[in-house]
Protein backbone atom coordinates (compact mmCIF):
# COMPACT_ATOMS: atom_id res chain seq x y z
CA UNK A 1 0.00 0.00 0.00
CA UNK A 2 1.33 3.43 -0.61
CA UNK A 3 1.84 5.55 2.39
CA UNK A 4 -0.58 8.28 3.09
CA UNK A 5 0.37 11.68 1.80
CA UNK A 6 2.21 14.11 3.55
CA UNK A 7 -0.72 16.27 4.89
CA UNK A 8 0.00 20.12 3.99
CA UNK A 9 1.78 22.62 6.30
CA UNK A 10 -0.31 24.31 9.00
CA UNK A 11 -1.01 27.93 7.53
CA UNK A 12 0.72 30.34 10.27
CA UNK A 13 1.79 33.66 10.53
CA UNK A 14 5.51 34.54 11.25
CA UNK A 15 6.70 36.97 13.73
CA UNK A 16 9.83 36.91 14.17
CA UNK A 17 11.89 37.31 11.34
CA UNK A 18 15.11 39.31 10.12
CA UNK A 19 15.51 39.58 6.53
CA UNK A 20 19.39 40.07 7.19
CA UNK A 21 18.97 36.07 8.72
CA UNK A 22 17.49 34.46 6.04
CA UNK A 23 20.86 35.36 3.72
CA UNK A 24 21.95 31.68 2.68
CA UNK A 25 25.55 31.07 1.83
CA UNK A 26 24.02 30.35 -1.78
CA UNK A 27 22.85 33.84 -2.33
CA UNK A 28 25.85 35.39 -0.36
CA UNK A 29 28.25 33.90 -3.14
CA UNK A 30 26.01 35.12 -5.48
CA UNK A 31 25.87 38.97 -4.14
CA UNK A 32 29.51 38.69 -3.70
CA UNK A 33 30.47 37.96 -6.99
CA UNK A 34 27.76 40.50 -8.45
CA UNK A 35 29.09 43.31 -6.57
CA UNK A 36 32.72 42.32 -6.89
CA UNK A 37 32.96 41.78 -2.93
CA UNK A 38 35.73 39.24 -1.79
CA UNK A 39 34.36 36.71 1.08
CA UNK A 40 36.41 35.34 3.41
CA UNK A 41 35.41 32.12 2.56
CA UNK A 42 36.27 29.64 -0.31
CA UNK A 43 33.25 28.31 -0.62
CA UNK A 44 29.72 27.59 0.66
CA UNK A 45 30.79 24.70 2.86
CA UNK A 46 33.28 26.66 4.57
CA UNK A 47 31.02 29.25 5.09
CA UNK A 48 28.00 27.27 7.12
CA UNK A 49 31.31 25.13 8.71
CA UNK A 50 31.59 28.76 10.83
CA UNK A 51 27.70 28.37 11.74
CA UNK A 52 28.62 27.37 15.61
CA UNK A 53 28.15 29.83 18.00
CA UNK A 54 28.88 29.95 21.40
CA UNK A 55 26.66 33.03 22.23
CA UNK A 56 24.25 36.13 21.08
CA UNK A 57 27.75 38.18 20.24
CA UNK A 58 29.28 34.92 18.50
CA UNK A 59 26.78 35.00 15.76
CA UNK A 60 25.68 38.54 15.14
CA UNK A 61 29.73 39.01 14.30
CA UNK A 62 29.11 37.08 11.29
CA UNK A 63 25.71 38.17 10.94
CA UNK A 64 26.95 41.59 10.44
CA UNK A 65 30.17 40.96 8.39
CA UNK A 66 28.16 39.02 5.93
CA UNK A 67 25.74 41.60 5.67
CA UNK A 68 28.68 43.02 3.14
CA UNK A 69 27.02 41.58 0.32
CA UNK A 70 23.79 43.11 0.26
CA UNK A 71 24.42 46.70 -1.69
CA UNK A 72 21.81 47.84 -4.38
CA UNK A 73 17.89 47.93 -4.31
CA UNK A 74 18.02 44.75 -6.40
CA UNK A 75 20.02 42.73 -3.80
CA UNK A 76 17.71 43.55 -0.93
CA UNK A 77 14.71 42.66 -3.05
CA UNK A 78 16.11 39.52 -3.86
CA UNK A 79 16.66 38.40 -0.67
CA UNK A 80 13.13 39.53 0.16
CA UNK A 81 12.04 36.89 -2.59
CA UNK A 82 14.15 34.03 -1.81
CA UNK A 83 12.88 34.06 2.20
CA UNK A 84 8.91 34.60 0.86
CA UNK A 85 9.57 31.49 -1.42
CA UNK A 86 10.50 29.34 1.43
CA UNK A 87 7.87 31.04 3.66
CA UNK A 88 5.37 29.97 1.45
CA UNK A 89 6.33 26.47 0.98
CA UNK A 90 6.42 26.36 4.88
CA UNK A 91 3.17 27.39 5.25
CA UNK A 92 3.60 31.04 6.02
CA UNK A 93 0.32 33.00 4.95
CA UNK A 94 1.43 36.40 6.63
CA UNK A 95 4.81 37.91 7.47
CA UNK A 96 6.08 40.49 9.63
CA UNK A 97 9.60 41.28 8.78
CA UNK A 98 12.72 42.77 10.48
CA UNK A 99 15.23 45.13 9.22
CA UNK A 100 18.24 46.51 10.16
CA UNK A 101 18.69 49.85 8.82
CA UNK A 102 22.02 50.87 11.03
CA UNK A 103 23.86 47.85 9.48
CA UNK A 104 23.35 49.18 5.95
CA UNK A 105 23.30 52.97 6.34
CA UNK A 106 27.19 52.13 8.51
CA UNK A 107 28.23 50.77 5.17
CA UNK A 108 27.11 53.64 2.68
CA UNK A 109 23.61 52.25 1.45
CA UNK A 110 21.26 54.91 1.96
CA UNK A 111 17.99 54.03 3.76
CA UNK A 112 15.58 54.60 1.12
CA UNK A 113 18.21 52.22 -1.30
CA UNK A 114 17.03 49.31 1.53
CA UNK A 115 13.52 50.17 2.23
CA UNK A 116 12.72 49.98 -1.77
CA UNK A 117 14.65 46.90 -2.44
CA UNK A 118 12.63 45.47 0.81
CA UNK A 119 8.91 47.06 -0.28
CA UNK A 120 9.45 46.59 -4.32
CA UNK A 121 9.20 42.36 -2.94
CA UNK A 122 6.91 42.86 -0.48
CA UNK A 123 4.64 44.97 -2.83
CA UNK A 124 4.20 41.83 -4.87
CA UNK A 125 3.98 38.95 -2.46
CA UNK A 126 0.38 39.06 -1.79
CA UNK A 127 0.08 38.53 -5.57
CA UNK A 128 3.19 36.25 -5.68
CA UNK A 129 3.20 33.90 -2.94
CA UNK A 130 0.25 34.73 -1.59
CA UNK A 131 1.51 36.29 1.68
CA UNK A 132 0.33 38.91 3.25
CA UNK A 133 3.40 41.43 4.96
CA UNK A 134 4.42 43.92 6.99
CA UNK A 135 7.98 45.75 7.98
CA UNK A 136 9.36 45.88 11.06
CA UNK A 137 12.23 48.52 11.19
CA UNK A 138 14.62 47.80 13.74
CA UNK A 139 17.18 49.96 15.87
CA UNK A 140 20.56 48.46 17.20
CA UNK A 141 20.42 48.26 20.92
CA UNK A 142 24.52 48.22 21.06
CA UNK A 143 24.78 51.41 18.79
CA UNK A 144 23.87 54.75 20.61
CA UNK A 145 20.21 56.74 21.32
CA UNK A 146 21.12 59.31 19.04
CA UNK A 147 21.84 57.21 16.30
CA UNK A 148 18.25 55.32 16.65
CA UNK A 149 16.75 58.90 16.49
CA UNK A 150 18.91 59.89 13.57
CA UNK A 151 17.93 56.46 12.15
CA UNK A 152 14.19 57.67 13.00
CA UNK A 153 14.58 60.45 11.62
CA UNK A 154 16.09 59.53 8.29
CA UNK A 155 12.83 57.10 7.73
CA UNK A 156 9.90 59.95 8.36
CA UNK A 157 9.52 59.56 3.89
CA UNK A 158 9.00 56.00 4.32
CA UNK A 159 6.93 55.54 7.56
CA UNK A 160 3.57 54.62 5.20
CA UNK A 161 5.69 51.59 4.73
CA UNK A 162 6.33 50.87 7.95
CA UNK A 163 4.09 48.84 10.54
CA UNK A 164 6.48 49.17 13.93
CA UNK A 165 9.53 49.52 15.26
CA UNK A 166 11.82 47.00 17.01
CA UNK A 167 14.36 46.22 18.86
CA UNK A 168 17.80 44.10 17.92
CA UNK A 169 21.51 43.61 18.51
CA UNK A 170 23.28 42.38 22.01
CA UNK A 171 20.85 42.66 24.64
CA UNK A 172 22.81 42.89 27.86
CA UNK A 173 24.29 45.98 28.78
CA UNK A 174 21.60 47.99 26.94
CA UNK A 175 18.37 47.99 28.76
CA UNK A 176 15.05 49.35 26.89
CA UNK A 177 14.91 52.36 28.70
CA UNK A 178 17.90 53.41 26.33
CA UNK A 179 15.32 53.89 24.07
CA UNK A 180 12.17 55.68 25.77
CA UNK A 181 12.54 58.53 23.64
CA UNK A 182 12.40 56.89 20.14
CA UNK A 183 10.27 55.16 21.00
CA UNK A 184 7.78 57.76 21.73
CA UNK A 185 8.47 59.43 19.09
CA UNK A 186 7.26 55.93 16.85
CA UNK A 187 4.11 56.11 18.60
CA UNK A 188 3.70 59.34 18.52
CA UNK A 189 3.83 58.45 14.23
CA UNK A 190 1.21 55.88 14.82
CA UNK A 191 3.38 53.04 14.54
CA UNK A 192 3.07 49.47 16.60
CA UNK A 193 5.90 48.83 18.94
CA UNK A 194 7.97 45.47 19.50
CA UNK A 195 11.10 44.82 21.16
CA UNK A 196 13.46 42.08 21.88
CA UNK A 197 14.17 41.24 25.71
CA UNK A 198 14.37 38.48 27.43
CA UNK A 199 16.63 36.30 25.45
CA UNK A 200 20.04 36.60 26.91
CA UNK A 201 18.95 39.69 29.36
CA UNK A 202 16.82 39.42 32.36
CA UNK A 203 13.37 39.87 33.22
CA UNK A 204 13.65 43.86 34.27
CA UNK A 205 14.88 43.79 30.30
CA UNK A 206 11.42 42.96 29.83
CA UNK A 207 9.08 45.07 32.34
CA UNK A 208 11.30 48.00 30.83
CA UNK A 209 9.97 47.07 27.27
CA UNK A 210 6.35 46.47 28.47
CA UNK A 211 6.30 49.84 31.21
CA UNK A 212 8.70 52.27 29.36
CA UNK A 213 8.38 51.28 25.96
CA UNK A 214 5.19 50.49 25.83
CA UNK A 215 5.74 47.26 23.24
CA UNK A 216 2.60 45.81 22.15
CA UNK A 217 4.45 42.23 21.62
CA UNK A 218 8.04 40.90 22.86
CA UNK A 219 10.19 39.31 20.76
CA UNK A 220 11.95 35.77 22.75
CA UNK A 221 10.80 36.76 25.85
CA UNK A 222 12.10 33.42 27.33
CA UNK A 223 13.68 34.89 30.48
CA UNK A 224 10.21 36.02 31.48
CA UNK A 225 9.59 32.54 33.42
CA UNK A 226 12.02 33.16 36.07
CA UNK A 227 9.75 36.38 37.48
CA UNK A 228 6.82 34.86 38.76
CA UNK A 229 5.23 38.52 39.03
CA UNK A 230 6.32 39.39 34.99
CA UNK A 231 5.17 36.52 34.01
CA UNK A 232 1.27 37.41 35.66
CA UNK A 233 1.65 40.76 34.21
CA UNK A 234 2.02 39.14 30.33
CA UNK A 235 -0.86 36.46 30.50
CA UNK A 236 -3.08 39.35 32.43
CA UNK A 237 -2.55 41.55 29.55
CA UNK A 238 -2.02 38.70 27.06
CA UNK A 239 1.18 40.14 25.68
CA UNK A 240 2.36 38.23 22.78
CA UNK A 241 5.80 36.59 22.91
CA UNK A 242 7.61 35.44 19.57
CA UNK A 243 9.78 32.23 20.45
CA UNK A 244 12.45 31.08 18.41
CA UNK A 245 12.77 27.35 19.40
CA UNK A 246 15.68 26.60 16.67
CA UNK A 247 17.60 30.00 17.38
CA UNK A 248 17.77 29.38 21.54
CA UNK A 249 19.57 26.09 20.78
CA UNK A 250 22.17 27.70 18.24
CA UNK A 251 22.74 30.74 20.32
CA UNK A 252 22.88 28.65 23.57
CA UNK A 253 20.26 30.55 25.41
CA UNK A 254 19.28 26.67 26.02
CA UNK A 255 21.20 23.65 26.47
CA UNK A 256 18.94 21.32 24.39
CA UNK A 257 15.45 22.00 22.20
CA UNK A 258 14.08 18.74 24.74
CA UNK A 259 14.57 21.49 27.45
CA UNK A 260 12.85 24.46 25.41
CA UNK A 261 10.25 26.24 27.69
CA UNK A 262 8.15 26.64 25.28
CA UNK A 263 5.10 24.24 26.89
CA UNK A 264 5.69 25.50 30.65
CA UNK A 265 4.90 28.94 28.75
CA UNK A 266 1.98 27.55 27.37
CA UNK A 267 0.88 25.88 30.13
CA UNK A 268 1.45 29.50 32.19
CA UNK A 269 -1.03 30.97 29.96
CA UNK A 270 1.21 33.33 27.86
CA UNK A 271 0.55 34.35 24.66
CA UNK A 272 3.48 32.29 23.05
CA UNK A 273 4.56 32.27 19.32
CA UNK A 274 6.54 29.85 17.48
CA UNK A 275 9.35 31.57 14.61
CA UNK A 276 12.24 31.25 13.44
CA UNK A 277 14.52 34.90 13.99
CA UNK A 278 17.74 33.98 11.43
CA UNK A 279 16.73 31.06 9.66
CA UNK A 280 19.88 30.90 7.40
CA UNK A 281 22.10 30.71 10.51
CA UNK A 282 19.81 28.65 13.03
CA UNK A 283 18.37 25.30 10.84
CA UNK A 284 15.24 26.44 9.53
CA UNK A 285 12.18 28.21 8.62
CA UNK A 286 8.75 28.58 10.38
CA UNK A 287 7.54 25.01 9.26
CA UNK A 288 10.88 23.54 10.36
CA UNK A 289 10.59 25.44 13.99
CA UNK A 290 7.26 23.80 14.09
CA UNK A 291 8.14 20.53 13.39
CA UNK A 292 11.40 20.52 15.48
CA UNK A 293 9.49 21.65 18.74
CA UNK A 294 6.82 18.70 17.94
CA UNK A 295 9.20 16.46 18.31
CA UNK A 296 11.29 17.31 20.60
CA UNK A 297 8.63 18.36 23.05
CA UNK A 298 6.03 15.92 21.94
CA UNK A 299 3.40 18.54 20.66
CA UNK A 300 0.21 17.02 19.64
CA UNK A 301 -1.65 18.40 16.46
CA UNK A 302 -3.95 20.56 19.17
CA UNK A 303 -1.30 22.75 20.57
CA UNK A 304 0.17 22.58 16.96
CA UNK A 305 -3.07 24.31 16.06
CA UNK A 306 -2.73 26.89 19.24
CA UNK A 307 0.63 27.55 18.22
CA UNK A 308 -0.81 28.68 14.74
CA UNK A 309 -3.74 30.45 15.99
CA UNK A 310 -1.69 32.09 18.37
CA UNK A 311 0.41 33.76 15.47
CA UNK A 312 -2.26 35.10 13.74
CA UNK A 313 -4.22 36.32 16.76
CA UNK A 314 -0.74 38.21 17.89
CA UNK A 315 0.30 39.68 14.17
CA UNK A 316 -0.92 43.00 12.80
CA UNK A 317 -3.58 42.25 10.50
CA UNK A 318 -6.67 44.16 10.57
CA UNK A 319 -9.11 42.59 12.67
CA UNK A 320 -11.32 41.18 9.73
CA UNK A 321 -8.51 39.86 8.18
CA UNK A 322 -6.95 37.99 11.54
CA UNK A 323 -10.53 37.15 12.61
CA UNK A 324 -10.66 35.33 9.35
CA UNK A 325 -7.76 32.97 10.21
CA UNK A 326 -9.06 31.97 14.11
N1 LIG B 1 19.54 40.24 15.32
C1 LIG B 1 19.33 39.18 14.54
N2 LIG B 1 18.97 38.12 15.28
C2 LIG B 1 18.95 38.53 16.58
C3 LIG B 1 18.66 37.91 17.82
N3 LIG B 1 18.31 36.63 17.92
N4 LIG B 1 18.75 38.65 18.94
C4 LIG B 1 19.11 39.93 18.88
N5 LIG B 1 19.39 40.56 17.74
C5 LIG B 1 19.31 39.87 16.59
ZN1 LIG C 1 15.51 38.23 16.65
Amino acid sequence: PTPPPTPPPLPKAELHLHIEGTLEPELAFALAERNGIELPYATQDELRAAYSFTDLQDFLDLYYALMAVLRTEDDFADLTNAYLARARAQGVRHAEIFFDPQAHTARGVAIGTVIDGLTRALDAAEQTYGITTRLIMCFLRDESAESALETFESARPYLDRLAAVGLDSAEVGNPPSKFREVYARAREAGLKCVAHAGEEGPPAYVWEALDILGVDRVDHGVRSLEDEALVARLVADQVPLTVCPLSNVRLRVVDRLEDHPLRAMLDAGLLVTVNSDDPAYFGGYAGDNFDAVRHALRLDDATLRVLARNSFRASFLDEAVRAAYL
